[in-house]
């Protein structure tokens, strides 16, 4: 048997460096992994944290749900209310997460698949029309928050272009110092959150007869024994429309980028593309491109996932002393599960993006962009079909290239997107 150990730490006290550094250098918890080993303790802005990665200590975290609770940032927590699921335990959780997951079953996906096409087909031919370089990375913002606005919760065209715009500003400051400064990003995020729920709570107001997911939210919350009239039902759905673009569009973005800066991987994926059809036939828009009939846009989307997790890391507080890969973890405790860190721990090219990998028998990675356990994502079906349908909807009607001249890199926070928008025009 393994020993047991007590917890290293990096002996920060105020965490004000630690916290610069979080948020300067993408590799910060790698490089203090190398030093401290899996599972380590440092302070981020005075808030003792706990870092983990690899397997066993993800694993050892996740399978004892009644050890731990869900932990955000004070800004996160703010940002998305009191009442959001993102924020409950227990009953109060589970009963949410019955309701809302119901927007996301294989029938409801169904469904939605020809209004997605439908964006698909739009942003291609705005992209073959346009006169000058389009940002790709806001397309695919755009392209996502529709799908969850109007797609599946079914907000009106008009509805919905005034909440996008609150939310870049609300989505800009979720992870940012909570302190509401006038002009800062987290008092503009305040109001905006502020305007959000008003609109909501409008569109809420008018017969929700007809109105797609809204419908059957509002009734299923209802039948759960929830209020839906007060700001519970609002803060639900603040937590989609977020979750529901954000996460969704960085994925797209960073996807798109690697395909446009790394022409042989293009070359390699169109192979496949090619022998698909598009669109996919009404009775097949969900399994068209699974990972059966497309091994290989399968194999790229999950390297997206690996390299730049749209999701970097996500928390739980321990309700008791907990033994995580052998080292105790005392109970109280903040600790968060470095999803970027951990998807390049272990031997060979990990800091390498190669989709092929993941076809190859030898590959034993053991991903979890959507998270794991009793809190796992509720919209990870709809977010493989977006993308999926995306990368081969837009590769039959066009090839894309980049303009030269830009900063490629990603900025990080909330999820990794290319910092001057990815602009693109089509190749003639
Ligand atoms: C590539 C896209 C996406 C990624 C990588 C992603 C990732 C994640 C992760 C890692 C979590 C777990 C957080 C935790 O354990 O604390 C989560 C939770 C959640 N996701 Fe996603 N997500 C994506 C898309 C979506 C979409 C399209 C929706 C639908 C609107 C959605 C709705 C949610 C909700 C509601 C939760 C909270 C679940 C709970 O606390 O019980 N996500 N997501």
């Amino acid at each position: 048997m393994s020993k047991l150990r007590s917890l290293p730490t990096t002996g920060a006290l105020t965490g004000i460096l630690e916290s610069l550094e979080f948020f300067r250098d993408p590799s910060f918890a790698k490089k203090r992994f190398n030093r401290l080993g899996n599972v380590f303790e440092t302070s981020m802005l005075g808030q003792p944290m706990v870092f983990i990665q690899g397997d066993k200590a993800i694993a050892d975290l996740l399978s004892q749900p009644e050890a731990i609770e869900v932990w955000w940032p004070k800004s996160v927590r703010q940002l998305l209310g009191s009442h959001s699921l993102a924020n409950r335990n227990g009953a109060a959780h589970k009963a949410r997460r019955r309701v809302i997951a119901q927007l996301f079953s294989s029938s409801a996906l169904q469904l939605y698949s020809p209004g997605i096409i439908n964006l698909i087909d739009e942003l291609g031919e705005e992209l073959i029309t346009a006169k000058t370089p389009l940002p790709l990375a806001g397309k695919m913002r755009r392209f996502a928050f529709s799908v969850i606005a109007t797609t599946v919760l079914g907000l009106e065209g008009n509805d919905r272009d005034k909440l996008f715009s609150d939310f870049e500003i609300w989505t800009k400051a979720l992870f940012s110092i909570p302190i509401a400064l006038p002009g800062s990003p987290f008092a503009k995020a305040l109001k905006a959150r502020k305007r959000l729920l008003k609109k909501l709570k409008e569109i809420l107001s008018q017969p929700i007869n007809g109105k797609g997911g809204l419908d059957l939210l509002a009734g299923g919350l209802d039948e759960a024994g929830i209020p839906f009239a007060d700001e519970d039902l609002g803060e639900q759905l603040l937590l989609l429309l977020f979750a529901g673009y954000e996460t969704t569009a960085s994925a797209l973005s960073c996807l798109m980028r690697e395909l446009l800066l790394t022409p042989q991987i293009e070359i390699w994926l169109r192979e496949e593309i090619d022998t698909l059809a598009w669109p996919p036939t009404p009775e097949q828009t969900t399994m068209a491109y699974d990972p059966a009939n497309a091994p290989r846009l399968d194999a790229l989307v999950k390297e997206v996932m690996r390299f730049t997790p749209p999701v970097g890391g996500f928390f739980r507080r321990t309700k008791q002393s907990l033994l995580l890969d052998n080292i105790i973890v005392p109970n109280k405790r903040v600790v968060q599960v470095a999803l970027i860190a951990s998807n390049r721990h272990g031997t060979g090219d990990l800091d390498i993006f190669r989709p092929q990998r993941h076809l190859e028998n030898e590959c034993s990675l053991k991903l979890m962009p959507f998270g794991g356990g009793g809190r796992v994502c509720l919209g990870k079906s709809l977010a493989e079909l977006e993308i999926r349908l995306m990368v081969v909807g837009l590769l039959h009607k066009l090839q894309l290239e980049v303009i030269p001249d830009q900063d490629f890199n990603l900025r990080q926070i909330p999820s990794p997107s290319p910092r001057d928008g990815l602009l693109v025009k089509v190749k003639v």
